[in-house]
């Protein structure tokens, strides 16, 4: 190789590393705007409930809702199985230093006490709470004892960045605009409708239609769930025809085991009566 061709060659190679960097660089900014973006915070008149049968029902709605699925058994940091990547925060070392507000903020608008968006919280599904729901629940919260060790956050690696960068991966800030409630099916179905939005949207999404990035399908029963193959699916996670999955099953034994019988009733009759009004949506017109 001749001295021209040596210097060359380095010339592009400094070039191509140049590239390389302004490129990092560009990802680094954008995806540091909207990790550290802070939004405004919209009015809470929530107060933490005290009365102990609203502190019991509380705890019945963490449970259902999945709170714990993330963030642990008597939510004292992350629980096991496929949610414990999250780093979930131990909420029993975490409530003494929030406001009733922020815990409302935390769960129903996807903001942190700083103002910044959350990453993880489902609140897309959780804007369905009502303000006595989210007391109850803030409840329960402020009665837990602290325990454990505090569960220190992890910045989302480099892959996870790119993917905001690319506005591929958005925050639950950006989730929770998106979002549309369940379909309304009426007043008799409207306890099932809520019990489905919260308790399911995090998984089969916010209208209970799937979404990307989510794991679960359109929420249908139709094709074959029975009433009591539902009742089974809701208690241990089996599914009828060979279909399996693992998520499924883990949430149903941990959390909606809970339900009453009329619980799970409210539900299937709701998701049966969905299911009616979008096939008569989606029809094509003949
Ligand atoms: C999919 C996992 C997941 C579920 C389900 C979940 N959380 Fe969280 N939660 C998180 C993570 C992760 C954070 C940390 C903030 C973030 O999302 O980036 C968080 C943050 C919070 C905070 C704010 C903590 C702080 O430091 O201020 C509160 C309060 C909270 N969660 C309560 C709840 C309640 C109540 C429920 C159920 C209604 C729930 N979470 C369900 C993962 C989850
Ligand atoms: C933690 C995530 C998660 C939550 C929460 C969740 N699901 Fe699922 N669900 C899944 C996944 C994943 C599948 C996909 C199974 C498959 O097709 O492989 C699924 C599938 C289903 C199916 C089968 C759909 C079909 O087309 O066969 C039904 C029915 C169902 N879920 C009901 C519910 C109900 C009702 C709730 C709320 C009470 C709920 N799920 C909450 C993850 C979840």
């Amino acid at each position: 190789m001749t001295r021209r061709k040596i210097v060359l060659a380095s010339l592009c190679a400094l070039v191509g590393l140049a590239a390389l960097f302004a490129g990092y660089l560009a990802v680094e900014t954008r995806a540091r705007a909207v990790l550290e973006a802070r939004h405004a915070r919209p009015a809470s008149e929530v107060q933490a409930a005290t009365a102990p049968e609203a502190v019991a029902a509380g705890r019945r709605l963490a449970v259902a809702a999945g709170c714990t699925f993330c963030h642990g058994d008597g939510l004292a940091g992350p629980g096991p199985g496929p949610a414990s990547s999250l780093r979930s925060p131990n909420l029993t070392l975490v409530v003494g230093h929030r406001s009733d507000a922020d815990l409302d903020l935390a769960i129903r608008h996807a903001l942190r006490a700083d103002g910044t968006g959350e990453l993880a919280m489902p609140s897309y599904a959780y804007a369905g709470f009502s303000d006595r729901e989210v007391a109850e629940i803030a409840g329960y919260l402020r009665s837990l004892p602290p325990r454990g060790a505090a569960v220190q956050p992890r910045l989302p690696g480099f892959m996870t960045r790119l993917a905001i960068a690319a506005g591929r991966f958005k925050s639950q800030t950006d989730r929770l605009a998106d979002a549309r409630p369940p379909l309304d099916a009426g007043q008799q179905f409207e306890a099932g409708r809520h019990l489905a939005n919260v308790a399911c949207g995090q998984c089969h999404g916010s209208d209970l239609g799937g979404a990307p990035g989510l794991p679960g399908p359109d929420l249908t029963v139709r094709t074959y769930y029975s009433r009591a193959q539902f009742h089974q699916l809701m208690k241990t996670g089996e599914m009828p025809q060979n279909v399996h999955s693992e998520l499924m099953q883990e949430v149903a034994r941990a959390n909606f085991s809970s339900f009453t019988e009329a619980e799970v009733d409210a539900i299937y009759d709701y998701l049966q009566a969905r299911d009616v009004r979008l096939a008569a949506v989606r029809k094509p017109a003949s």
